[in-house]
């Protein structure tokens, strides 16, 4: 049945440094483990950052990824300094690639690391939070960033982990916020993940706030399943997990998205061992298999797995995890131990399966924003730059409020100054000055009216956050 199966088409980059070495090493294994492709090989990276194309993506690259949806990415060098885009950000933006998922593993007693037995999985939301990088600076002394979570994108990776949970056998997913103090961004998250948890009786849902949570995972590794987080959070946990579980040289991670799947190792170029032909190719071919069971191609996926495992147990290392460094194998020694291994399975690591890793593929979730009923205009918060004598700015802009909207409070940093007096004044030049109106009677005009009367009195307004409540909550933080 499968030698008549069309070919899947993917695109492939050789990447830099060690790049060219241990694709080629994968590549040779996809074709003796009958994974059924085709290959169109496109540039990214160094040489292409060096033509003045500033993203690393040469014109055919974009149009093959379009058509193959799929690609396998061999590390490359980003040039320090000079405005050079990192690759791996322009794919997920242009790609809509909202999961990065990061398998981390131990080898135990075959590769040695700090701790045993473990066997997680992080799922990283790739595209919302803080790390979108959505800054501002509009006075002096102030700049802030702008970190925005969205229903639907939340939806969309928290269904990803369980589903991915499910397909793969796992039987925990772990949620890591911060919602003690980001109640309505992060609780956000949390709220999503609660209710589509119960569509998921089959898996154990749990959650922790990110801090213990990263504290536990240094700790004991061995204990996590799942880990499903936010965009910034889940880069810095998936540095911890692999680094503390000693897998950073052999694991593979994808990035999964609407527009294309992306495969490649965790680790970078490694230009000081680049040419030398002794770098290990574990973690391309661990995203080899990640990419095969994606596509469907679940058996040669197993069998190419297992045949690493196979081999690391057997003792056949690269130099970089070799006991005896004298009997370390070569990139391409190491790539044929793995061929002749094909068709044996590990006698002590945990095998992969044939029934794991079916693709998970999530339609676009539906619009849930409906089910809010009312939305209504209660307020402002204008943002004033202003770095005079403080004592007083407060009887200033309550002259500016209006009979619709009165002046509540000024804040700065989240901390109120007027009407009730700070024990220590803060010292800086952005404050926030919120006014608050009846629920549902205040109209735009009311904030145009407010804007005016504080340019009146020369107050340099910066920044406007309207305040709403949906079904009578408010939406904003503060009171
Ligand atoms: P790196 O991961 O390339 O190297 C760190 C250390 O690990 C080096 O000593 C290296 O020799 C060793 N190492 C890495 N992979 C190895 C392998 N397969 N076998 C044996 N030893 C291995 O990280 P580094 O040095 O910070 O970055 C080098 C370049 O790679 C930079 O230009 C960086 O921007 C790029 N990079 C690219 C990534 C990607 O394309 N996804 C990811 C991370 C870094
Ligand atoms: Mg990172």
């Amino acid at each position: 049945m499968a030698t008549n199966a069309a070919k899947t088409l993917v695109t492939v980059a050789r990447g830099n440094g060690i790049g060219p070495e241990i694709m080629e090493v994968t590549l040779k294994l996809l074709e003796a483990v009958g994974a059924r492709l085709e290959y169109d090989f496109v540039e990214v990276g160094e040489d292409v950052f060096k033509r003045g194309i500033m993203d690393g993506i040469e014109p055919h690259a974009w149009e093959s990824i379009r058509k193959s949806k799929l690609f396998l990415k061999a590390p490359i060098t980003t040039p320090q300094g000079g405005g050079y885009r990192s690759v791996n950000v322009t794919m997920r933006k242009a790609f809509g690639q909202f999961a990065n998922v990061r398998p981390v593993r131990t080898y135990d007693g075959f590769v040695s690391s700090k701790h045993q037995g473990v066997d997680m999985v992080i799922v990283r939301e790739n595209e919302e939070s803080l790390y979108a990088g959505i800054e501002y600076r509009q006075t002096r002394d102030t700049c802030h960033g702008l970190k925005l979570i969205s229903r639907t994108g939340v939806e969309l990776i928290v269904r990803y982990a369980f589903e991915y949970a499910r397909t793969n056998g796992r039987k925990k997913v772990t949620c890591l916020v911060k919602d003690n103090i980001m109640k309505i961004t992060d609780g956000l998250f949390h709220q999503v993940f609660d209710l589509i948890a119960k569509e998921y009786p089959d898996i154990t849902a749990d959650s922790l706030i990110v801090d213990i949570g990263m504290a536990r995972i240094a700790d004991t590794p061995e204990r996590f399943d799942v880990v499903v987080t936010e965009n910034l959070y889940g880069d810095i946990v998936s540095d911890i997990a692999s680094q503390v579980s000693g897998s950073v040289g052999l694991a593979g991670s994808m990035n999964i998205g609407h527009g294309c799947a992306m495969f490649e190792a965790v680790h970078g170029s490694a230009p000081d061992i680049a040419g030398k032909g002794i770098a290990n190719p574990s973690g391309l071919i661990n995203a080899a298999v990640l990419m095969l069971y994606h596509i469907g191609q679940s058996e040669a996926a197993a069998k190419l797995g297992n045949a690493l495992l196979y081999t690391l147990e057997a003792g056949q290392h690269t130099g970089d995890i070799a006991k005896d460094k004298k009997s370390a194998l070569s990139t391409s020694q190491f790539g044929e131990a793995v061929a002749a291994n094909l068709g044996k399975v590990p006698s002590k690591l945990k095998p992969f399966e044939k029934g794991n890793g079916r693709p998970v593929v999530l339609p676009r979730p539906e619009d849930t924003t409906q089910s809010v009923r009312v939305k209504r205009l209660t307020g402002v918060d204008v943002f004033v730059d202003f770095d005079g004598e403080v004592e007083g700015l407060g009887a200033r802009v309550e002259q500016c409020g209006t009979a619709r909207l009165p002046l509540k409070m000024v804040s700065s940093r989240g901390m109120q100054i007027y009407p009730v007096k700070p024990e220590v004044a803060p010292v800086t030049d952005l404050w926030a000055c919120r006014f608050m109106g009846g629920e549902g009677d205040v109209a735009v005009a009311d904030i145009r009216n407010v804007l005016h009367n504080l340019e009146a009195l020369g107050l340099e307004w910066v920044m406007v956050e309207n305040l709403y409540t949906f079904d009578h909550v408010p939406g904003f933080s503060g009171k």
